[in-house]
């Protein structure tokens, strides 16, 4: 007898460290996909779900890698007397697990969201003391990602709050991405790594350029701001989160938006679109779709970009990439061309001893345009447009 519980013991401490280890390698690059939240509000149901994953497949979002689909607030209408989650009956008549076995048919993965708070942002019932019995429930409904946020915390430890959910999608059966949304209030960028893969960084994004909202809304450029510092953070399994994207909401110019785009593929940042897939125009598809930048935000060395130059409105921004490559960022502020006549020599040194780049020549690929500019030996001549950037991938000569 004594035996038997020891094998049992012994099992599941196997299997519980199978699937830590899982959970642990989930997100070696920064997650992709696609988030209800930014354009649909509380306005979900299994209806639009369902016609977002066929649009993913339809728009080729999906083979340029946007996987995780992913459910915001409002799917939740209460507990049953045992206090099992019930999504709202009225929107989800399917239910989750069916909606989970349509999300994976299409080759995508389910993401869910609850709260760490008693409540939701939106009032509907969130996860504090159910932590348990949620993870359970998502696991059987083959959920595959849990944005997890934090309204009505009610004066918890933000870390415990956290690892306390993290544990219970550890203990679930499933590798479940673990995305912590505390608006980077508690600094989670020091403690969340091993609890969660990703972490937001900052209050909710808004669908424009330059502009704060005393609620706390921010817009990119403010947002771009507060990443700046946090480059040492990220890495392979644990990236710093700044929103979803607004890109083909209709709030900034397509220069902005490129801007938009180009920042987070160079900050290492989740790809989680956030406009209706289903009717968008040719020119979001384009700068969703953009495999060049893709390839910037998805490189293997998991690396975000750090500010080098600071000139007040013109900045130039390095990721370092795999095989010694670097990915650079031009970026324009202001509203009024920047005519670039850049010197590439001049910044050797500083590649590489902060970037750690070879001392060598490198051809330049734009990015946008998708074309070779010549090499590093000659000035780069190019104008910035307003707002806009110029994104380049230095391109190691000996490949
Ligand atoms: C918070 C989050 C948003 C969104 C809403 C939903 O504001 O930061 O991303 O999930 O809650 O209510």
């Amino acid at each position: 007898m004594k035996k038997q519980l020891l094998l049992t013991i012994m099992l599941c401490a196997a299997v519980l460290t199978g699937w830590s280890q899982k959970f642990d390698e989930l997100a070696a690059t920064p997650p992709m996909g696609w988030n209800s939240w930014n354009k649909f509000g509380c306005d979900v149901s299994e209806k639009l779900i369902m016609e977002m994953a066929d649009a993913l497949v339809r728009t080729g979002m999906r083979d340029a890698g946007y996987e995780y689909l992913v459910i915001d607030d409002c799917w939740q209408i209460g507990r049953d007397s045992l206090g099992n989650i019930i999504p709202d009956p009225e929107r989800f008549p399917s239910g989750m697990k069916a909606l989970g076995d349509y999300i994976h048919a299409k080759g995508l993965k389910f993401g869910i969201y609850s709260c760490a708070g008693a409540m939701t942002c939106q009032s509907r019932p969130g996860s504090r003391g159910y932590q348990l019995q949620d993870a359970r429930a998502y696991a059987s409904w083959g959920v595959d990602y849990l944005k997890y946020d934090w309204c009505f915390d009610e004066g918890q430890d933000a870390k415990a709050a956290y690892k306390t959910m993290s544990d219970a999608l550890k203990a679930s059966g499933r590798p479940i991405v673990f995305s912590i949304c505390e608006w980077g209030d508690n600094k989670p960028w020091e403690w969340a790594e091993g609890i969660g893969h990703l972490w937001r960084t900052t209050a909710d994004i808004r669908d424009c350029y330059q502009c704060t909202f005393d609620w706390g809304g921010v817009g990119v450029l403010d947002i771009i701001d507060k990443q700046a510092e946090l480059y040492k953070y990220a890495g392979p399994g644990h990236w710093n989160d700044p929103d979803m994207l607004e890109i083909g909401n209709g709030g900034m110019t397509k220069d902005e938006y490129i801007t938009h785009f180009s920042m987070w593929a160079m900050l290492a940042s989740p790809l989680m679109a956030g406009n209706d897939i289903r009717n968008m125009d040719d020119q979001t598809r384009e700068i969703l779709t953009n495999a060049d930048v893709i390839a910037i935000n998805q490189d293997a060395k998991g690396e975000q970009a750090r500010k080098f130059m600071d000139m007040g409105e013109h900045e130039i921004w390095a990721k370092p990439l795999d095989a010694g490559e670097i990915a650079i960022c031009f970026m324009n502020r202001t509203e009024q061309p920047w005519v670039l006549n850049y010197d590439w020599k001049k910044q050797t040194m500083y590649f590489a001893t902060e970037v750690k780049l070879h001392k060598q020549d490198y051809t330049v690929y734009d990015l946008w345009e998708h074309e070779y500019l010549g090499d590093t030996s000659k000035k780069l001549k190019k104008t910035v447009p307003a707002h806009g950037i110029v994104m380049v991938r230095l391109v190691a000569k000996n490949k």
